[in-house]
């Protein structure tokens, strides 16, 4: 039997009050959650970078202000203690401060609900307002826009709009929900997708010294990768470049689905720190939403200067070319967020360089850096210095992945190509003596008779893309046959 509800009569003005209703439930739970403890020290010590203050009891990674009478407060992390001393490592100058000024965890973060206008994720995430909690500004609105490492645009394009402020620590994923690299990332780079194949969710290192076309490189990927979403972070290079970087080389394609951190030399050590570990969050936040991420990060040996610098100034002692062993254990902690995300939902394939200068095998960041990552790419002075570019060493570089991304065919052809090439540079020296009689060495004739075309295949022009079918065809043709 069909039943004809009775509608409820509806009370006075019930659809006017109810966005009200809505809006102040919001306003309600936006202030609940706040610890209104607040705890407050005094700073007895300043050296070098680092700050000293007793009474105040907060955790490591907390963030603090130091407020001097009269003056702007400066942001500090906690980042070590001794007993009832907490030291603190500040964000910006801390020219004028002496001893007795005020240090107390920075306020709990507050968004704000603004009538009528649908709060973001923040309904959905409870949000810990806790004292100290660093936050940044994460969400879409991001995206074609350039931050500094505390989220405030550097790019003259007005505040920031669809973000949320929350929190950058999230739950490592446990390896064994993380999805396997079983998937080919069109890089647009024909040497890379032919020779050096990356995998979606794969961490890879370039290591270069200066000037041998990293950032150019950095910069094909950002454009011609096939990627949802870029996330380029620039930590402790030069600040010229950081405009250079965005206005010249990722250019108006690049920059409108990237969003771009920057913390360059002259920013604080925490700061460069901070940089790279916000990058890494809005790749996360943007792999959590289920895109394909391409992180570049540049670069990951400043990263470990930052953390060098830190760790000295607060007395760890010297382990490694003066490294501090803690050093070595932040690096794996910021590699191992990107990658795979949980389940195979959305990906991080990453990009670190590393500065890595001539044949320098000793320096000890590039090798945690190869422990650590899926594979490296070796940019190579001699190359650059004769005009091939991308000055991809192909014989030192590999992609730990390659062989479980691509098909047998594939990965033979690749073998091939390497053997022949390697087999000319081995010769090299007896070619060009004129040592070598034609005819007494058939592999190393074909190496002669290939290697032009060899090397123009690995050449690229930096405003030109190669989808990976162009790539394979184009391997097949140098290596005379067919797919
Ligand atoms: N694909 C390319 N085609 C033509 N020229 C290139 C290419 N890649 C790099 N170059 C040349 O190499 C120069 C140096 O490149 P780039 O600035 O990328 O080096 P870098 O390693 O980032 O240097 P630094 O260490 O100073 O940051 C560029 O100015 C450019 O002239
Ligand atoms: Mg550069």
């Amino acid at each position: 039997m069909e039943q004809t509800a009775q509608q409820p009569p509806m009370e006075p003005h019930a659809e006017l009050s109810a966005p009200w209703d809505e809006f102040l439930t919001r306003c309600q739970r936006s202030v609940e959650d706040v610890h209104t403890l607040e705890v407050r020290g005094t700073l007895t010590k300043l050296t070098g970078l680092v700050l000293e203050a007793v009474g105040i009891r907060v955790p490591v990674g907390a963030q603090c202000l130091v407020r001097q009478h009269n003056q702007p407060p400066v942001l500090a992390e906690v980042v070590g203690f001794s007993g009832e001393r907490a030291f603190l490592m500040p964000a910006g100058d801390v020219h004028g401060l002496s001893s007795g000024a005020s240090v107390r965890a920075a306020p709990p973060f507050i968004s704000v609900p603004r009538f009528g206008v649908p709060s973001d994720n923040s309904a959905a995430r409870p949000i810990l307002t806790m004292h100290g909690t660093l936050r940044l500004p994460l969400g879409n609105g991001l995206l074609g826009r350039v931050v500094d490492a505390q989220g405030n645009p550097m790019d003259y394009r007005g505040p920031l709009e669809h973000v949320t402020a929350l929190p950058l620590d999230r739950v490592p994923i446990n390896a064994m929900d993380r999805a396997p690299v079983r998937e080919i990332l069109d890089t647009g780079i024909r040497a890379i997708n032919a020779m050096l194949t990356v995998g979606r969710g794969q961490r890879l290192g370039l290591f270069a010294g200066s000037g041998v076309g990293k950032s150019v490189l950095l910069g094909m990927m950002a454009r011609y990768t096939k990627a949802d979403v870029i996330v380029v972070g620039l930590i402790g290079e030069r600040g010229r470049e950081v405009k250079e970087f965005i206005e010249d080389i990722l250019g108006v394609e690049g920059r409108a689905r990237a969003a771009v951190v920057a913390a360059p030399a002259d920013a604080s050590p925490l700061l460069r720190l901070q940089g790279a570990a916000y990058a890494t969050a809005i790749a996360e936040h943007f792999r959590d939403e289920g895109q394909h991420v391409l992180l570049l990060m540049d670069s990951l040996t400043r990263y470990a200067m930052a953390q060098r610098e830190i760790a000295l100034a607060i007395g760890e002692p010297p382990a490694t070319k003066g490294y501090p062993p803690s050093c070595f254990t932040r690096l794996p902690q910021l590699v191992e967020r990107s990658g795979n995300g949980l389940h195979g939902v959305g990906s991080i394939t990453a990009f670190y360089t590393v500065l890595a200068e001539g044949d320098d095998q000793q320096d000890p960041v590039a090798d945690a850096a190869r422990a650590i990552l899926d594979g490296h790419f070796v940019l190579s002075r001699t190359l650059a210095e004769s005009g091939h570019f991308p000055a991809i060493d192909i014989e030192r570089s590999a992609s730990r992945v390659m062989h479980n991304v691509v098909t047998r065919e594939h990965f033979e052809m690749a073998r091939r190509f390497r053997a022949i090439y390697s087999r000319y540079e081995k010769g090299r020296d007896l070619i060009q003596i004129g040592a070598y009689v034609p005819g007494s060495d058939p592999q190393l004739d074909e190496a002669i008779a290939l290697q032009d075309s060899m090397r123009a295949f690995l050449q690229q022009d930096m405003f030109e893309a190669s989808t990976l079918e162009d790539s394979l065809v184009g391997m097949a043709a140098v290596l005379g046959g067919s797919l």
